[in-house]
Parts: C-alpha cells; structure tokens; sequence
C-alpha cells in the first residue's frame, strides 16, 4: 500500500517504505531511522486540511506514521492546555511561562501520545502482542491503550517503581514482570523476551511511531502560542528569522530520563520550519536528577557520548535511565545544529519543592518526575539563563497515580493535642538487588514460595534470608522444567526465578506462572 511517508536510515540515508514490524534498515542493518513526509505538497495542503479539526493528536495525523487512524482506539489523546503560569511568572520575573498540561491526557502522563500512536500503528499492522519495558508511566499508557486494542501486552517494570503504578498496569490486564535491577538491566530483559518470542518490543527513540508521536507537542504548542501571543514580530532585520505564520517559544523545557520526548519535539519544529509555518527551533532545556545526570555530565564536558551511570541514585525512578546511548548523542547533535539550549540538573529536594510552589502556585498537582522540569526552570530563571522576557513553555509531562505519599510521607497533618514542630523530609533511598527485593517480600501474603535458580548456592542463600524472615513454606527447582511441574502441583503465591536460566526456561516459568489468574508476579534477576 503506498504512503504518505518513507523511512530514511540515520547512518547510511536508504530510504525505504515504512513496516510497523521491521526494525532494521534493509541496506545497512542499522536500527537509527526516522520519518520523511512529503513536505512539499504539505505546505500547501496541510493549511486547509486543519481548519475545522479538532484540537487533538490526529489533528495533524499527514505527519504521523499511522495510515488510516482507528476512531475507535481513541481515548482523547493530544490537544492538552498551554496554560500561563500568571503566578510562577510573577514570583520568577518571567511573565512569559506557560505549562503544556499533558496530565490531562488519558492517564496522566505524556507517554499516552506515544502509546495512541504507537498501538494504533500495531493494530494497523495486525500485531497481536507486544512488550515494553518501562519506569512506570509507559507501562500505564500503552496499558490503556493496548487494552481498547486487544493487544496483550507484556510489561518489565523496575521493582523500584511505587506498588500503586504497578497496579494500574496489571489493572488493565497486562502481563507485569517486575525485574530486580535498574531500568537498563529492565530493557535488556524486555528485548530478549522479545527477541525469543519474535514479538514487538518498544525500542524508545528507535521506534518510528514513538519519536514522530513527541512532534504533535511541538505541532499544538505552536498554534497554541499563536493563538495567545500572535505570530511573531518581523523585525526587517537580517539577523531576525523571517515572518512565519505560526509561533516557537524561545524555551522548551522537558525533565529527561531517555530523551525521547526533545528528540520528538525538536523534530516537530523541524517539521515546521520544512512546511514554513514556524521560523525556528526554540532553545532546549533537558533537566535530569542529580542522581542519574548522564547526559548533563557529558553535555558539560562537551562530549559526545555520554557514560552511564550505573547505579542511579535518586528517589525519582521514573527518570532513572542511567544510559542514554546514541538519544544523547542525537539530542546534543541536533540541538547544537538548531536553536542550541542545555541539559542541566536537580536534586530530589530540589524537585519535591518544586512540587510544592507548583500546587501551591498554580493550582497543578504534579509527580516528582515532573517537578524536575519545574526545579530545573527556577533555576535556570535565577541563574540568568532564562531571560525575563523570554517565552518558555515547559512540559507538565505528568501526575498519573498519586504519589504524594512518596514525597510527603505520613507526616503531613499536625497533631492538634501533641504539635510536632519538625516535619522531615528525609525519604530513606531505595534499595535494589536481591536482598532488598526479598526484604520486601511478607510470609502473609506469600507463604508458599518456589524457588527457581540453576545454582544450587542460590537457592539456598533465598531460602535461609527468606526462612529469617518469617515462616514460609519453600519448594526449589533447578530447572524451568522441574518448575512447571512443581508450580502445577503445589500453587504457590510466589515464585522467585532466575530469568537467565539456560534455554529460556526462565520465561517459561513466567507463563507457566501467570496462567493462573490468581497469583501474582515477582521475578528476579
Ligand atoms: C512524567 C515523566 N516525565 C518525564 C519523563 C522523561 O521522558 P523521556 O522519555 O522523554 O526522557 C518520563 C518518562 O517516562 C515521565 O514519565
Ligand atoms: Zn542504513
């Protein structure tokens, strides 16, 4: 079927048809590519083709990877509020901040851009089951919008995601794998499941549909301007831009954990400079935590490549990507190339402030992963940075499930009869690794455990840390195959397994496992 669109690959320029499944450019096997529409014929066409749309997503569907979008899968994503943020500007100096509200899509979080296009595009292809690996919110949206499709999907989720994330995933029905490790580790995890089963993993900025999701914010942020502020001032000086129709702020501000969200939104305002209707890129401001500041490190250092950081350490998981590969070197590349901008970062105080001068200013309950963009923008105002008459927009990217329990603990209310004076903000870090994933397991909620790790040492150091804890009752097995069997017979509430067993088997106890609606989930590395 012809399209409306080409893919062309990063590294050596073939073009090629789009297909929803391939994921390798055909002449030199490499997995960098991205989108090209007819921009030519679109700047003519697209103009008329908008009025009357409504604001949403699929407003401006001519550049978006889907062929004939599904009604039907909609959920109302896209077309999210610019809201000036009147007294945040008033406390910065800076009268010209709005906030990209995407709380207000489907389930709260950005990511619901990248899911909607993401499943409409599989359904169109015929995909019937996918996998992703995710820090929270990715899981949340294309939960969502993989159950309107009927696509099963498999999730690997970091146990270092809060539990009430968790639960909206399996809510929707999707298979949940937690994986005791770090989010890399996770994603590794998720693409070999994927690679076994030949099923579509979500490969973050090397998804077609993903980064090309990311440009509709761009798309309304644009318009969205326009319609506030004007098109822009046309200075007949030849330092000046030339008169465009639509509007780009002077700054775009997103908190960071892979990078795919500026990836998107620059290539959006490329787009619209192709089709002539905005006359630049605005300045990026990409803010990670303190903790995982892999791209703010190298950004610094003026390096290309940044280097991981292993452990991340920051109470925000949803931002810990402690290596962001090739994205960062892209982002740099291209932002360098553009309007310029930086990467800066916060600490976790930093941002639960943030959280707090955001509810308490404008009325927005945000999560902390958000608040890091907020954090990173005070700064930058206080700085000098951020100049007071500059137009910045900043991504509201989320709040999905309430987690102000994190933040703000159990101590939020005073006591009438016996004041307490302190409030602490100490959060104790989370741990990882084994022993802390099994600190965390209870005998009352799962007496019965099996045991599943080919290393014999293994399985007797999970029962002994296990048998101090409490009374449980404990089956092992060495093997995947001997753990079907023990599983079928003895039902237990839990099963800790090596996922690397030899020859999959560790997948296989997973199915073997989660066929029984009954019980939960929970896997080890
Ligand atoms: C609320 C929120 N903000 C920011 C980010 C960072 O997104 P990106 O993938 O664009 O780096 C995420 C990623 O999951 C998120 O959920
Ligand atoms: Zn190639």
């Amino acid at each position: 079927m012809s399209s409306h669109f080409i893919v062309v690959c990063l590294d050596c320029n073939h073009k090629a048809p789009y297909t929803a499944t391939s994921i390798n450019c055909a002449k030199c096997g490499g997995e960098w590519r991205e989108t090209i529409y007819d921009y030519e014929t679109l700047k003519q066409t697209l103009p008329l083709q908008l009025q009357g749309r409504a604001f949403d997503l699929w407003r401006y569907r001519e550049l978006l990877p889907v062929r004939t979008p599904i009604p039907e899968l909609t959920l109302g994503e896209g077309g999210t509020p610019l809201i000036r943020a009147v007294n945040l500007g008033m406390m910065l100096g800076c009268p010209h901040i709005y906030i990209k509200d995407e709380r207000q899509g489907p389930t709260a979080s950005f990511k619901d851009r990248q899911a909607a296009v993401t499943i409409a595009a599989l359904k169109e292809a015929g995909v019937t089951e996918a996998v992703i690996a995710s820090t929270g919110n990715v899981a949340i949206s294309y939960s969502a919008y993989a159950a309107r499709a009927g696509i099963k999907l498999w999730a690997f989720i970091t146990s270092l995601v809060p539990p009430v994330k968790m639960r909206e995933v399996a809510l929707y029905g999707t298979q949940v794998v937690k994986v005791t490790g770090n989010y890399d580790q996770a994603k590794q995890v998720a693409a070999e499941f994927a690679r076994q089963r030949a099923l579509y993993v979500d490969r973050g900025v090397r998804s077609i549909t993903t980064v090309d999701s990311m440009k509709t914010i761009a798309f309304e942020i644009a318009e969205q301007l326009t319609a506030l502020l004007g098109p822009p001032n046309s200075p007949n000086n030849k330092n000046h831009p030339p008169r465009s129709p639509w509007r780009a702020p002077d700054w775009y501000i997103q908190s960071v954990s892979g990078g795919l969200g500026p990836v998107g939104v620059l290539k959006g305002f490329d787009e619209l400079q192709a089709l002539d209707l905005v006359n630049r890129s605005p300045a990026l401001a990409n803010i990670q935590t303190h903790g995982c500041a892999p791209m703010v490190h190298a950004w610094k250092k003026n390096m290309a490549v940044a280097k991981p950081v292993r452990t991340p350490r920051t109470h925000i998981s949803t931002l810990a990507t402690g290596d962001p590969g090739r994205t960062y070197t892209l982002l740099r590349e291209r932002m360098l190339a553009r309007g310029g901008g930086t990467f800066e970062s916060v600490t976790d105080d930093e941002a639960f402030r943030a959280m707090h001068i955001v509810a308490k200013m404008e009325g927005l309950s945000i999560e902390p992963a958000t608040a890091v963009a907020f954090a990173g923008m005070i700064n930058m105002v206080r700085s000098g940075q951020i100049k007071s008459d500059e137009i910045v927009v900043i991504n509201c990217t989320g709040h999905t499930v309430p987690v102000e329990q994190e933040v703000i603990g159990d101590d939020w209310a005073r006591d009438a009869e016996h004041p307490v004076d302190d409030i602490s903000e100490e959060v104790s870090v989370p741990e990882d690794g084994l022993l802390a994933a099994l600190n965390r397991v209870s005998a009352d909620r799962y007496p019965r455990v099996v045991i599943v790790d080919d290393h014999q040492h293994v399985r007797r150091l999970i029962r002994r840390i296990l048998q101090a804890q409490g009374n449980y009752t404990l089956f092992e097995a060495e093997d995947g195959k001997s753990a079907i069997t023990l599983i079928q017979q003895e039902s237990p509430d839990l099963v800790i397994v090596d996922l690397m067993l030899p020859e999959m088997a560790g997948f296989s106890v997973l199915d073997a496992f989660s066929a029984d609606p009954n019980t939960a989930t929970y896997l080890l590395l």
